[in-house]
């Protein structure tokens, strides 16, 4: 039987099915190739250009391959483009999902794994976050994907669907063989927009405020490398494989960077000066998101392995010296 991947061209999918390809999975990747990109999924991959919106399409899919589990990536994700056109990610992210299980619950596939995210929590009470604390997004991308959480609630109550939410922090690096890395279009997470100051694209990286109420005055995160969530992904798919409940958990390192932090760490992994100049602060920004992932740990055993952020930061400039421009003409 064959693991879906939706959204297996993207950064976390594209990254995640590799893993999965390496721990031996028959794999199916569907992807609208709107942010995606064809050449980031892995040539064993059975590829699929499909939007999640199309239920007759997913309907071939599942019609076609024999399907044990999803892993669900396919979604927009951009914080302030979400509160630019909010519709978008109701259309996308909600809508998308709902046909998507719709789909699911016809064709008896009864396990799904998906991206969920930090932006759930809004402005956290404390850190590190747990998964008990209290969610008030501040954002309309968070919103729809605590509402995509809820969502597969009712439906796990009525159909006996049964899901893991993922809430990511801040994902970041690349592939370690350098095959596959970040790329968007356009680019707005701090590493990458770092990176683009050694590689010759632009001469300084904008500090988004440091008048928080942080100990340098920059906003806080808790960076984690992309092959360990997309290991979590693999364990979390085992786990309902193997029957367990519904769950939620979130995936950080527990260790708070601040965005000088960041590019001081960059500056020694690149070697180059890096100029920064403070700007003001982007809206909808929390000053500190800290992740607990104790339940990660005891309830998947999952065990990230490239928790430094020096080796998270290597990794990735190692993929954005050889691909300046991405996928495009590299
Ligand atoms: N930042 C800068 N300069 C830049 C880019 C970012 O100072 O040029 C700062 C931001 O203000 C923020 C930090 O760097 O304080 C990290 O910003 P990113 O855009 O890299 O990541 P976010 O924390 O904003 O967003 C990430 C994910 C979202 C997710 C969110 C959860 O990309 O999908 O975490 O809060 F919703």
């Amino acid at each position: 039987m064959a693991i879906l991947v939706l959204g297996g061209a993207g950064y976390i999918g594209s990254h995640t099915v590799y893993e999965l390809i390496d721990a031996g999975r028959d794999v199916v990747v569907a992807d609208n190739l709107l942010t995606g990109f064809k050449q980031a999924v892995h040539p064993k991959a059975r590829f699929y250009q499909l939007d999640i919106r199309d239920k007759g399409a997913l309907d071939t899919l599942f019609q076609a391959e024999h399907i044990e589990g999803v892993i669900h990536f396919a979604a927009s994700s951009q914080v302030g483009e979400s509160m630019s056109d909010p519709l978008k990610y109701y259309d996308n992210n909600l809508y998308g999902t709902m046909v998507l299980l719709k789909s699911m619950v016809e064709h008896g596939v009864d396990k799904i794994v998906f991206s969920s995210t930090a932006a759930t929590y809004g402005e956290p009470e404390r850190v590190p976050i747990l998964e008990s604390d209290k969610t008030v997004p501040t954002n309309c991308y968070g919103n729809t994907k605590l509402s995509m959480e809820q969502m597969m609630g009712w439906v796990s109550k009525a159909h006996g669907l049964r899901y893991v939410a993922l809430r990511y922090f801040n994902a970041a690096g690349a592939h370690i063989s350098g095959a596959i890395g970040e790329a968007h279009n356009p680019e707005t997470h701090l590493i990458p927009i770092i990176l683009q100051v050694p590689n010759g694209q632009r001469d300084h990286v904008g500090i988004y405020g440091d008048d928080y109420p942080t100990p340098d005055g920059t906003c806080i995160r808790d960076y984690i490398h992309v092959t360990d969530l997309a290991q979590a992904h693999i364990l979390a798919l085992d786990y309902l494989i193997k029957g367990g409940e519904n769950n939620v958990f979130n995936l950080g390192n527990g260790v708070g960077f601040s965005v000088k932090e960041v590019i001081d760490v960059a500056r020694s992994v690149t070697g180059h000066p890096i100029p920064a100049e403070v700007s003001p602060r982007r809206a909808g920004d929390p000053a500190q998101l800290i992740a607990s992932s104790a339940k990660a740990v005891e309830v998947l055993g999952w065990q990230p392995k490239y928790n430094d952020l020096s080796t998270i930061i290597s990794t990735a400039w190692k993929w954005h010296q050889a691909h300046p421009n991405g996928y495009g003409e590299g």
